[in-house]
């Protein structure tokens, strides 16, 4: 299974100065200062390929969930409440575009959270509609205050953050408290038995973060109750190196049930949440840091992986157990960033250094393909692993020419628009300040750009290792107003000196 992850509540990650909100001012002059000149054209084209996207979206799929770009036509994948609208909402406040955030601040309060025909993630509502909500308001009270023109408006989007929090508090009335993901409003669920490691562990984020902002605790302490049955993992076969857990845990009795995982799709931002909880309120939520410092320094030691073919390329491989599966994807390319986040959050160079050469790895998977842009899922092969070991299967014969020259061989080829490469790149850019990482962030959004640009937006491809992407999917999933554009913007855009 793949999860999307939405990336942060963005304003609490601003509070690290190296990650700061850019500012809107133009270069300064008196520098001559040419490099500032191309950044700004640069955040200015991405900031056009977002404006393109929303009209699209805004035209043919407003308030739907998502755009079908080649069609003209929408659909509603997350319960209809205008899951794109959510996820640009942010993006807009960030790149301070007046007419989008006012459009979205005036639809906010309009949704009728209490009703819905389909059946709710629990995860997937937080991290796109709570996060969503969340940002946009933190910006809209905080730094950009001035975005908005009707505060009462405002004061809604909090309201409907809690109002849709309220209906969907029921998810954890289990006898251990860890939440049931997929709910049938208005108080049933689909009878699962578990629940996953990234489901139930990227919820902590948003709901102490409403806590914090109504004055009501018990959203955090509901979102925690869960969370702690993972930071203790049970029983220790689940925990086959420090830190590094299984995926499904039993609601009944908090066990874990498997010691499969990763930093993938799954597994993934439980991690990334240990990290950004520290980093949110370092004083409360130092137990999550611990737990991640021994995820991170447990991957270093035993899950760094050095393709047969190219041994200056770094993946981070799954496991089952103690064995190794040398297979990676696009969504655990928000690993390199998770790295630096830590890095910088804790002044640890071994994390940055490592978070370096995680983006470095999925670099290579981007500039080796036809398009420019990474494919979903991928394998290599190991040198030190037995090659008659079935976790370590060759390269196809078809694609053995590709393994010798990139290291790694493609399993699945579609991309979906996916943000994690941005995303991690924004992080190593923002932790060195070189120049490279901001050339890879625009060739990889150059690439996205002219490759999944169709109709009236943007669309997932099928293949990105065939010109023009070998066809498209008709579909523009929200994050890729939540992150893809978010992430390309922020690495161009200037960043305030103070
Ligand atoms: C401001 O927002 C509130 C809450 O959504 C709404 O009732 C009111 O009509 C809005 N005011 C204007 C002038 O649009
Ligand atoms: C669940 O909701 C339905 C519809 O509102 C209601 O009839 C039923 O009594 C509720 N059940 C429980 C256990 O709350
Ligand atoms: C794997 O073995 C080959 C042949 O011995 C060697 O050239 C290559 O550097 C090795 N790769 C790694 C990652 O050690
Ligand atoms: C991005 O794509 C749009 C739509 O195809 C195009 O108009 C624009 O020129 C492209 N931007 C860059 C910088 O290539
Ligand atoms: C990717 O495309 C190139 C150029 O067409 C081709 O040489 C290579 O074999 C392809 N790789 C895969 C994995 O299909």
């Amino acid at each position: 299974m793949h999860y999307s992850r939405l990336s942060l509540p963005l304003v609490a990650l601003l509070a690290l100065p190296s990650l700061a909100l850019p500012h809107d001012k133009p270069p300064d002059k008196r520098a001559d200062n040419h490099q500032g000149m191309v950044d700004r054209e640069r955040a200015d084209a991405v900031k056009a390929a977002f404006v393109h996207a929303w009209t699209g979206y805004k035209k043919y799929a407003f308030p739907h969930d998502e755009l079908h770009p080649v069609s003209n036509s929408f659909s509603d994948s997350r319960n209809g409440w205008g899951a794109s609208a959510i996820d640009a909402f942010s993006t807009a406040c960030v790149m301070q575009i007046p007419d989008i955030v006012n459009t979205i601040l005036d639809y906010i309060p309009t949704i009728d959270f209490d009703h819905t025909t389909e059946q709710v993630s629990l995860f997937e509502t937080t991290i796109r509609y709570m996060a969503g909500m969340l940002s946009g308001y933190d910006f809209l009270k905080g730094p950009l205050s001035n975005l908005a023109e009707n505060a009462t408006a405002v004061d809604e989007v909090l309201k409907q953050v809690q109002r849709l929090a309220d209906n969907l508090a029921y998810a954890f009335d289990t006898p251990t408290g860890i939440p049931s993901n997929n709910l049938n409003f208005p108080n049933t669920t689909d009878g699962s038995t578990t629940n996953g490691l990234a489901q139930i562990g990227s919820l902590v984020l948003e709901w102490t973060h409403l806590s914090d902002l109504t004055g009501d605790q018990k959203y955090a302490k509901l979102s925690q109750k869960g969370e702690s049955y993972l930071l203790a993992p049970q029983p220790s076969s689940s925990e086959p190196w420090p830190g590094l857990v299984g995926t499904n845990v039993d609601l009944s009795t908090g066990l874990f049930q498997d010691a499969f995982g990763g930093w993938v799709g799954g597994d993934d931002s439980f991690y990334e949440y240990l990290i950004k909880m520290y980093v949110y309120d370092s004083a409360k939520y130092s137990s999550y840091k611990d737990r991640w410092i021994l995820a991170a320094d447990s991957t270093i030691a035993h899950l760094a992986s050095h393709p047969s073919t190219r041994p200056d390329v770094t993946f981070v491989a799954e496991f089952n157990g103690q064995e190794l599966i040398f297979q990676s994807e696009h969504l655990a390319c928000f690993d390199g960033g998770s790295f630096l986040l830590g890095g910088l959050a804790l002044n640890e160079q071994k994390y940055i250094d490592f978070g370096l050469a995680l983006v470095n790895g999925c670099h290579d998977t981007y500039v080796s393909t036809e398009t420019g842009i990474g494919p979903e899922v991928f394998q290599w092969v190991e040198n030190t692993t037995s090659s008659t070991d079935p976790n370590n299967p060759p390269a196809p014969a078809n694609q053995e020419a590709f393994y010798e020259k990139s290291g790694f061989y493609i399993t699945d080829s579609d991309y979906i628009l996916r943000p994690e490469y941005l995303e991690s790149v924004y992080y190593a850019y923002r932790a060195t300040g070189n120049q490279m990482y901001r050339d890879w962030s625009w060739d990889a959004f150059l690439a996205i750009n002219n490759t999944c640009a169709v109709g009236s937006g943007y669309a997932e491809l099928t293949d990105v290792n065939a010109s023009g992407g070998g066809g498209f999917n008709d579909f523009m999933d929200s994050f890729f107003f939540a992150e893809v554009l978010k992430y390309a913007y922020l690495t161009q855009a200037p960043v305030s000196a103070s």
